[in-house]
């Protein structure tokens, strides 16, 4: 199955996918995992996305679309992906319809998960993550164990820059000026499912599951 998880940030795509891309055997593909990860290894292409993620500032287009092509590309995603954090602007959304158009792999379906603002910064402002496996807690609603400690290999957590509170009110400016309008754009696909995300993750997780069970397995 293809499919696009859309929601501002902190609305909880990344907790979501990775459930479910064991649940469904289709890779999640972050685009924001991918940038981070290409920063802490000082690739050349970390270097150039680093300014823009750690100000919470897009990527230019461009570059978002020469990175995903590429993914799209391995042989991973050829039964299938789960998009989280892409598209992004309207001219994503046009490039990834005619890439699928291209491959005849449509999209199955837009998950939207709906946050409020006020959730998404009380969510921000408490994750941490492990430094060294990338497990992702929240201080409030999912908090290690053992404080500042990982549950799965001990190692340290720490706070992600783009998390530091001018960061996620800049990066919530952005997603309303520029995300916002694929809701429309997918709606208009009648391609959009609406997911209330401001449950706990289990209640979250089955209102997708329930949704993504109707499409046949792979
Ligand atoms: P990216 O990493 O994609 O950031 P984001 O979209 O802002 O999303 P987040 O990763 O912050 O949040 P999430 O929705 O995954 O929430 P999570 O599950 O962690 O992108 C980072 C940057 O990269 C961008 O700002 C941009 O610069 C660049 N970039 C990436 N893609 C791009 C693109 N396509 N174009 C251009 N630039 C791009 O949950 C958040 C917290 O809440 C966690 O602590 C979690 O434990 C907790 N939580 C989750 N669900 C629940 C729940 N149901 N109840 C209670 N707590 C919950």
């Amino acid at each position: 199955m293809n499919i696009v998880l859309l929601g501002a940030p902190g609305s909880g795509k990344g907790t979501q996918a990775q459930p479910l891309s064991v649940r469904y055997k289709t890779p999640h593909i972050s685009t924001g995992d991918i940038f981070r990860e290409e920063m802490d290894q000082m690739t050349p292409l970390g270097m150039k996305v680093q300014e823009y993620v750690n100000s919470g500032r897009l990527v230019p287009d461009a570059l978002v679309l020469e990175v995903m092509t590429q993914r799209l590309n391995q042989p991973d995603c050829e039964k299938g992906f789960l998009l989280d954090g892409f598209p992004r602007t309207v001219a994503q959304a046009e490039a990834l319809d005619d890439y699928l158009r291209s491959a005849k792999r449509p999209l199955d379906k837009v998950l939207y998960l709906s946050l409020s603002e006020k959730e998404v910064i009380r969510r921000l402002s408490s994750r941490r993550q492990c430094v060294r496996c990338g497990k992702v807690y929240n201080l409030m609603t999912q908090p290690p164990q053992i404080a500042d400690h990982c549950d799965v290999d001990s190692a340290g957590l720490f706070q992600r820059d783009d998390d530091r509170p001018e960061t996620i009110e800049k990066r919530l400016r952005v997603f309303n000026d520029l995300t916002e309008p694929l809701i429309a754009y997918y709606h208009g696909l009648d391609m959009l499912e609406t997911i209330p995300a401001d449950k706990p993750v289990s209640e979250v997780a089955q209102i997708v599951i329930k949704i993504l069970d109707t499409f046949p397995r792979t």
